[in-house]
């Protein structure tokens, strides 16, 4: 059980949300029976999840009972490709709900003798799952599913299209780290293999719609595509930056996001080596001194430590790479009572 402080006196269990799943006193309606992308997310919407996620934090901190509001609830873990974290992250925040979780091992199961997709959907549905969170390695799997199934599905990362519980946390965390809470006119900077990063793709949403100064950087190779989006602007309207220039990136920025090197879907031929890689655009102390004094470092994990961070910067003061996990917990637990309280 959790810490004396909020038992006896302390608030009911449920306190930390109201009917609709969200903050008490928002007055912002959640509409989104699923979370497959941050791309449909309005800003108040954005703020309704950090919101939410602020009381969430409490719970998980002990200083609130657990809530019950997902008591009863089937969530299902379905990742057909690997993670730690994130798995882990979404079990324990559907625990401090009460919900009862189930893991699919995607290896032991049937879909090794070659269930679809949809038929694993139908079985788990009818094995009560009522919240399905989906990882899969084909951008556009979870949207697919989320056609067909009764309940909510949350993608926790599809190919190298999307992954919102990522792009939130990573803001939640941010913005508790910058002076006034806001991100506007602050130099963001997302380096490396932005080319197969759902992280990246997510977070330039939720980014841009804080109001952040964005910049892409990488290879040529692992940018290649997006100058066209950055002219477009994200949602037609909101500009970001786009380069190949490490130094011009790294200057005076506020917040770095290196991303891992996805070797596992990389073509051959998108990089000379990994070591020529870590010689040119790896986050070192050095280039770090770059970026405007006390520049926060973050990295969604796993790190590949060497190659797109040095270790000295991973774990060193400017480091919010635990902080960011220790976050994902409250975040997938507003996004959890959020979507479940939009009724089918
Ligand atoms: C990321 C992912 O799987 O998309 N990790 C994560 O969820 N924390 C990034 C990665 O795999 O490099």
């Amino acid at each position: 059980m959790k810490p004396a402080l909020a038992m006896g006196a302390g608030p009911a269990p449920d306190a930390a949300l109201d009917a609709s799943g969200s903050a008490p006193g928002s007055t912002t309606a959640w509409p989104h029976r699923h979370l497959l992308d941050t791309d449909v997310l309005t800003w108040p919407q954005i703020e309704l999840v950090l919101d939410t996620a602020r009381h969430m934090a409490e719970i998980v901190a002990g200083e609130r009972p657990r809530s019950t509001a997902l008591r009863g609830v089937g969530v299902t873990n379905l990742f057909y490709e690997a993670s730690t974290r994130t798995r882990v992250s979404f079990e324990v925040a559907a625990r401090h709900l009460s919900a009862d979780v189930v893991n699919v091992a995607v290896s032991g199961s049937s879909i090794e003798k070659g269930e679809s997709l949809l038929d694993t959907m139908r079985t788990l549905e009818a094995l009560g799952a009522k919240v399905l969170v989906i990882r899969h390695a084909t951008s556009g799997a979870p949207y697919l599913v989320a056609r067909e199934f009764g309940g909510s599905v949350i993608n926790a990362g599809d190919g190298r299209h999307a992954h919102p519980t990522q792009a939130l946390l990573d803001l939640a965390t941010l913005l508790r780290h910058v002076p006034g809470r806001s991100l506007r006119g602050r130099k963001v900077v997302i380096l490396g293999d932005v080319l197969h990063s759902r992280v990246a793709r997510s977070n330039v949403w939720t980014l841009t719609a804080a109001g952040a100064d964005v910049w892409l950087c990488g290879p040529a190779t692992l940018v290649r595509g997006f100058e066209a989006w950055a002219a477009a602007g994200v949602g037609g309207e909101r500009r970001f930056t786009v380069t190949t220039d490490l130094e011009a990136a790294l200057r005076d920025a506020d917040a770095v996001m290196a991303l891992r090197i996805q070797k596992e879907r990389m073509a051959a031929g998108l990089l000379p080596s990994l070591h020529e890689y870590a010689a040119r655009f790896g986050l070192t102390r050095e280039r770090l001194a770059l970026a405007a004094e006390g520049c926060l470092v973050m990295h969604p994990g796993p790190m590949n430590e060497g190659i797109e961070i040095a270790s000295d910067v991973a774990n060193g003061p400017q480091s919010l790479v635990t902080e960011q996990v220790a976050t994902g917990v409250a975040i997938r637990m507003a996004v959890l009572s959020l979507v479940t309280s939009v009724a089918r």
